[in-house]
């Protein structure tokens, strides 16, 4: 008696158990189905906006103010008349932010512009100026020295660099114009104007020449430009890039012919090492140190021949503006965050140190390398000696402390780049004959 009892009340125990394990499972179910509703209705409302047919409504009227003469570019023509860019498909489009992907005499491209309508940017007030004074006056066009000083200011502002600084570029643009020896009619001008009130636009121009490290500008046609089309991280993707994506684009495949299509598993070093250089190009490179403070694979891009290029550099900074941004009222470290930028609290003084604290390696090291080299995804290679000392120069790269001195950063970096270079060679030589030609292609991708 008593045991059947005991027998039964087990039994409901168990059917209760697994009443309610089904039950979480349905409950689970029917949220997992309503959240992916709320996606659904959430990607067809905004998908209105990233349609072909709103995009090429967009670029018809980049045209027809083109044909009116009220802007231009290089670009242009080919836009326009010539039929030479051939629209692909939207990317993106939010709050008049509008990203496409086309192709320019076979070329794959992006075409960018911050705002959808070339009159939703402010107009030139030298050119309104001109204006009245061309109604006093004659007609008068505006000189080369006038567009520096404007862009000058524009550009100045705009990345936040103090005035008295060297700034290399409107010199240079400076010795083109005299160059020329030319004036500038005002559709040139209202569409130059349009481009550096985008700072994106502003910041790849001014790097353009000085590193590789950022994508390159291929033109224009009023506010809208082009960029090279390159293919960008995945967080979901353990390789964080595909080389696929490159790959299937309509131009030629470098990695085509007789080689061997180079896996994703020896794309990570490469990329790696590339990475690295990047850090050091942006730590020396420029008159300020380029402070990167959202770091995270959606935010870089690499290019066929596997150099790594930092696509969103609305969250990249130099030291004078990471300095004021930095600069803020505090109780605690905590308030000294700005995304990957930190810095100390000065209790004292109950402010923010303007000096960021931690670097760009160090968090490219905790963000990128950690994942890319942990001994889950390494899976069997784990454990060869050279893994494992990678995995510990990464780990002590990511926990750099930001006082310390320059010299032991620059070690920790040396570490990680001979260690990288040993694994490419040790990776290419176990491929056995036949891999000349790939061996060769490492190496101009290391010397890029
Ligand atoms: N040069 C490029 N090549 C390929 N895709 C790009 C390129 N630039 C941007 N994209 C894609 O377009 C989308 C939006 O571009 P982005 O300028 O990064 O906008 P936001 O900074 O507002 O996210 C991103 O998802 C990115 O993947
Ligand atoms: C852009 O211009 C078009 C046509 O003039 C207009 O319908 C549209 O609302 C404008 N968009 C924005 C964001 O101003
Ligand atoms: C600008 O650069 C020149 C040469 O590189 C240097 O002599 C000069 O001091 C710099 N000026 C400022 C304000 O940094
Ligand atoms: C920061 O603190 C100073 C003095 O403690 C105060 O005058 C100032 O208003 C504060 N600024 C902000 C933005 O809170």
């Amino acid at each position: 008696m008593r045991r059947s009892l005991r027998g039964a009340l087990r039994c409901l125990g168990v059917k209760v158990c697994r009443r309610s394990a089904l039950l979480v499972i349905l409950l689970w179910l029917a949220s997992w189905l309503f959240l992916n509703g709320l996606v659904f209705v959430h990607r067809n409302m905004f998908s209105d906006f990233c349609t072909d047919d709103k995009s090429k409504e967009i670029l018809q009227r980049v045209c027809d103010e083109y044909q009116q003469g009220v802007l231009t570019g290089d670009l242009c023509e080919d836009l326009c008349v010539a039929g030479r860019v051939e629209y692909k498909r939207c990317l993106y489009y939010e709050n008049g932010k509008k990203v496409m992907a086309a192709s320019w005499r076979g070329v794959p491209i992006v075409l960018k512009s911050k705002l959808e309508n070339f009159s939703s940017y402010e107009a030139l007030a030298l050119l309104e100026y001109q204006d009245t004074a061309g109604g006093m006056g004659g007609e008068e066009e505006l000189s080369p020295l006038d567009v520096i000083f404007y862009a000058t200011l524009e550009i100045k502002n705009s990345l936040g660099l103090e005035t008295g600084t060297n700034l290399t570029l409107p010199r240079l643009w400076g010795q083109k114009l005299k160059e020329n020896e030319r004036t500038y009619s005002r559709a040139e001008l209202a569409s130059l104007w349009a481009l550096l009130q985008q700072e994106e636009y502003t910041f790849l121009r001014v790097l353009q020449d000085l590193t590789h490290h950022v994508a390159k500008i291929l033109g224009s046609c009023g506010h809208f430009y082009a960029v090279e089309y390159l293919a960008a991280g995945h967080a979901w993707d353990q390789h964080i890039f595909s080389l696929e994506e490159l790959t299937l684009s309509p131009s030629p495949n470098p990695w085509g012919g007789q080689e061997k299509m180079i896996t994703a598993r020896d794309m990570v070093p490469r990329v790696a090492l590339s990475f690295l250089e990047m850090v050091e190009h942006f730590e020396n490179d420029f008159s300020h140190h380029l402070h990167l403070c959202d770091i995270k694979p959606e935010n870089f891009a690499i290019r066929k021949d596997l150099t790594v290029v930092a696509i969103d550099v609305d969250m990249a900074f130099f030291e004078p503006k990471m300095r004021d941004i930095l600069e803020q009222n505090c109780t605690s470290d905590n308030d000294c965050n700005f995304f990957d930028c930190i810095s100390k609290c000065d209790k004292a003084k109950n402010r923010c140190g303007p000096k960021r604290k931690n670097s760009n390696l160090q968090v490219i090291c905790e963000k990128i390398f950690r994942p890319w080299f942990s001994p889950t995804l390494l899976g069997a290679k784990a454990g060869l000696p050279l893994q494992v000392e990678l995995q510990r120069a990464v780990q002590e790269c990511a926990e750099i402390d930001g006082g310390e001195d320059a010299k032991h950063m620059w070690a920790v970096r040396k570490q990680l780049q001979d260690l990288l270079v040993e694994l490419i060679q040790e990776d290419t030589g176990n491929q056995g004959e036949g891999q000349e030609h790939k061996m060769r292609r490492v190496h101009t991708a290391l010397n890029f």
